[in-house]
């Protein structure tokens, strides 16, 4: 291999959701740049994403972002291996504006295009910091749409063998946070306020998906929570805010917890990482790494940086896509309902 061929350089682009971002990846591994223009500001006022706004934004921010990322990378252009981008799933008008730009560049440039699944993309996210990580291992994905339990066993070659039957865990954690008024982004808020609270305060139901070890079911658990606070408005008692947030987030990691060590040891893997922006939920960082130290399982995941949204990740994953030999032509569109795999 010569020095060229070792060097691949991929300007990525992520704009599946509310974060308009773009970074460049040397090698899948090493982070050149990661720039993220976050509309969180913008969307609290209405308690959630907008999925219109979200486009609008992103038009407006996506070229400033890349450039800012070929700048902070001290790349140009023409020093770009490949362009990978973000095609689904995700909201349709916002991975639309990442997938017309992916392209303009890429047939500007001359260079590949590498559409990346979102999800591939945060599973990736992995690679980056853990240079040890190699597949086959298996994967805890948990973000506001998803919550997979997947078997990687190559990169870019997924088995799933467990899902969430109603809501996804981040989904769970956003109702309950704006039903208690902490707003939105729900995720981060219930974390800190479950800070201070009590984890066993309030006794929640765990629900189990019956004959499916490795499914997932948070709406029960959604329900409780939303009972118990409607219940106490109705009788005008006051909410404890830091009690119910630890309540609510220890059913949620004991069963992400459970689900995934059980799956490591019954699938015979001693290695297990976790993905998503709920992955960057602090107990369930340190609920899975002790989980994982008494089950002899070495335990992976990103910073909390890269759980959330991010191109880097979107990066990792394209490159091995781009080295598996994964090319997208200029008739490349939006998949809002990619499944994972598909290409
Ligand atoms: O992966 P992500 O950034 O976007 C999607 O692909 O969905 O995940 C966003 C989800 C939101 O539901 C957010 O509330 C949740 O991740 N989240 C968290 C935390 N940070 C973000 N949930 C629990 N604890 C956190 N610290
Ligand atoms: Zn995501």
């Amino acid at each position: 291999m010569d020095r060229k061929e070792q060097d691949v350089r991929i300007l990525a682009i992520e704009s599946s959701c509310d974060e308009t971002a773009a970074a460049v990846v040397r090698n899948g591994r090493g982070v050149l740049s990661n720039v993220i223009a976050s509309q969180i500001a913008l969307h609290t006022q209405f308690g959630g994403v907008v999925p219109e706004i979200a486009s609008r934004k992103h038009i407006e921010k996506i070229n400033q972002v890349i450039t800012q990322a070929l700048d902070d990378a001290h790349v140009t252009l023409e020093e770009i291996t490949a362009i990978g981008v973000t095609y689904g799933p995700g909201l349709i008008g916002a991975l639309l504006v990442g997938v017309a730009e992916a392209k303009a560049i890429a047939y500007a440039a001359k260079k590949p295009l590498v559409g990346v699944h979102h999800i591939e993309g945060h599973i990736s996210a992995n690679y980056i910091e853990n240079r040890d990580l190699e597949p086959p291992f298996i994967c805890l994905v948990v973000s506001g749409g998803h919550t997979h339990l997947v078997v990687v066993k190559d990169y870019g070659v997924f088995d799933m063998i467990g899902r969430t039957r109603d809501d996804a865990a981040g989904e769970a954690f956003d109702k309950v946070a704006r039903a208690v008024g902490l707003g939105y982004p729900g995720g981060p808020k219930v974390d800190r306020a479950a800070r201070e609270g009590n984890p066993h305060a309030i006794e929640f139901p765990r629900a189990k998906v019956e004959g499916s070890p490795y499914d997932f079911s948070f709406s029960g658990l959604k329900s409780a929570t939303l009972n118990y606070i409607n219940k106490a408005k109705m009788t005008g008692q006051e909410i404890p805010v830091a009690d119910l947030a630890a309540s609510f987030q220890n059913a949620v990691v004991e069963a992400l917890v459970s689900r995934a060590i059980l799956a490591a040891k019954e699938y015979g893997y001693d290695r297990l990482a976790i993905a998503g922006g709920v992955a960057s939920n602090s107990a369930l960082r340190a609920g899975m790494k002790r989980a994982c130290e008494e089950a002899g399982i070495r335990f992976y995941s990103p910073s909390p940086i890269l759980c959330t949204d991010n191109a880097a990740m979107i990066g990792a994953a394209a490159y091995y896509e781009y080295i598996r030999g994964t090319r997208h032509g200029w008739d490349l569109n939006a998949a809002p309902n990619l499944k994972l795999g598909e290409r």
